[in-house]
């Protein structure tokens, strides 16, 4: 029996599915993502691409950040660690728009590309156009050698390994680790974070992997909510700040694998729509962590208990307030907010695999989609 591995499990290092496998890959995908460059006994953050260009990075007046899927998600957490960290303001893009609308492009503009792939024809257009602009360009690509990386004017890889799965996970969490270190090395040169600020960012960016570790053991308890709500028609996230773009990234792994219609939505935005759609058949999963708006997170989670959804809420460990109201609670490791993402992140890929396993859902190869996009 212990020789019934098949060549396609043990590609799948023994997990059901690669989505899985890279799922529990994260913690060693982020350490080999901040290998090299982030140097905790020195407090010190090491990108030779972005050292070699680092007058254009303190001199930009703006970064403008293109991508589409998963990577604008992650785009939109660089959007706060930026404008939070480094205070250079940003602007996210869809990369079809952006190459579509004659946009504006100033020659102190850094244009940041991101994609797992590194071929997706949206994203590589928005970088030519915006290099014939005269604007720097920087990708973030995790495929080494791929057309982006190549049409660039620098970049970092993530190096997060071979992604099979349609549904992007271990790209995601590892782009917001190469988007925090060039922000916080940013925000130290700039002398926006202060040097104690430094140190303990670079000290629990140090840590983030083992935190993962430890979150990725509750995926029992999130298979247990999933068998629950596994049949629901929609589902709406929430999430507020750093979390607002990992809400959109929860609903869009949920649409993607197992069919559900999902939208996410900053959490002060519900009273402008979405609350409407809220009765006791619509689950509603809240990031509710300690740090940002927590308050105001849990007055929006009362709203949703009067009018009877589901509350599935991702909260700080220890959390009391949002335990007390909730359906569901799933806890996640205290961290500072800027790395709040990549530990919240988690619980929802898990929620969305486990419901599109139990719905018989493909769930590395969803119906329509592809890993990579080449066509416009
Ligand atoms: C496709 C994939 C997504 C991905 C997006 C952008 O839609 O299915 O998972 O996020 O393309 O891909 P890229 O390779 O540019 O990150």
């Amino acid at each position: 029996q212990e020789l019934q591995l098949n060549l396609d499990q043990i590609e799948k290092g023994g997990f059901d599915h690669f989505m899985l496998k890279e799922i529990h890959e994260q913690p060693d995908a982020i350490v080999d993502t901040y290998r090299g460059r982030l140097l905790p006994d020195q407090d010190i953050i090491k990108m030779g691409s972005v050292d070699n260009n680092i007058t254009k990075f303190l001199n930009s007046k703006r970064i403008v950040i293109v991508a589409c899927g998963t990577s604008w998600h992650a785009g939109l957490v660089g959007e706060y660690l930026f404008e939070d960290l480094a205070r250079i303001p940003v602007e996210v893009e869809y990369a079809s728009e952006f190459r579509y609308r004659n946009p504006v492009i100033n020659k102190d503009d850094i244009v940041i590309a991101i994609s797992q792939s590194g071929e997706t024809a949206d994203t590589l257009a928005a970088i030519k156009l915006a290099r014939s602009k005269g604007a720097f360009v920087f990708g973030i690509c995790n495929v080494v050698g791929s057309s982006i990386a190549r049409e660039t004017d620098s970049g970092a890889y993530t190096h997060a390994g071979p992604e099979i799965g349609v549904a992007s996970t271990k790209a995601f969490t590892t782009q917001i680790t190469v988007l925090s270190l060039i922000a916080l090395k940013l925000g130290h040169l700039k002398g926006e974070i202060s040097i104690s600020d430094y140190h303990n960012y670079i000290q629990e960016m140090s840590i983030i992997p083992s935190k993962v570790e430890e979150l990725l053991k509750i995926d029992k308890e999130v298979e247990k909510i999933a068998a629950i709500y596994k049949d629901a028609p929609n589902c709406l996230y929430l999430g507020r700040g750093y979390n607002f773009p990992v809400a959109l990234e929860g609903a869009l792994k949920l649409k993607e694998i197992s069919y559900i219609h999902a939208e996410g939505y900053p959490a002060a935005e519900m009273k402008h729509g979405p609350i409407a759609l809220i009765d006791e058949s619509m689950p509603v999963v809240v990031i509710a962590t300690k740090k940002g708006h927590y308050e105001k997170v849990v007055s929006n989670i009362q709203e949703i208990k009067s009018r009877k959804g589901k509350i599935i809420a991702i909260v700080t460990k220890g959390d009391t307030q949002v335990k007390a109201i909730a359906d569901h609670v799933i806890e996640i490791p205290d961290t500072l907010e800027p790395f709040t993402p990549l530990l919240t992140t988690i619980p929802l890929q898990l929620l969305s695999y486990y419901i599109a396993v139990m719905r018989g859902c493909n769930v590395d190869q969803p119906r329509n989609l592809a890993k990579s996009v080449t066509v416009e």
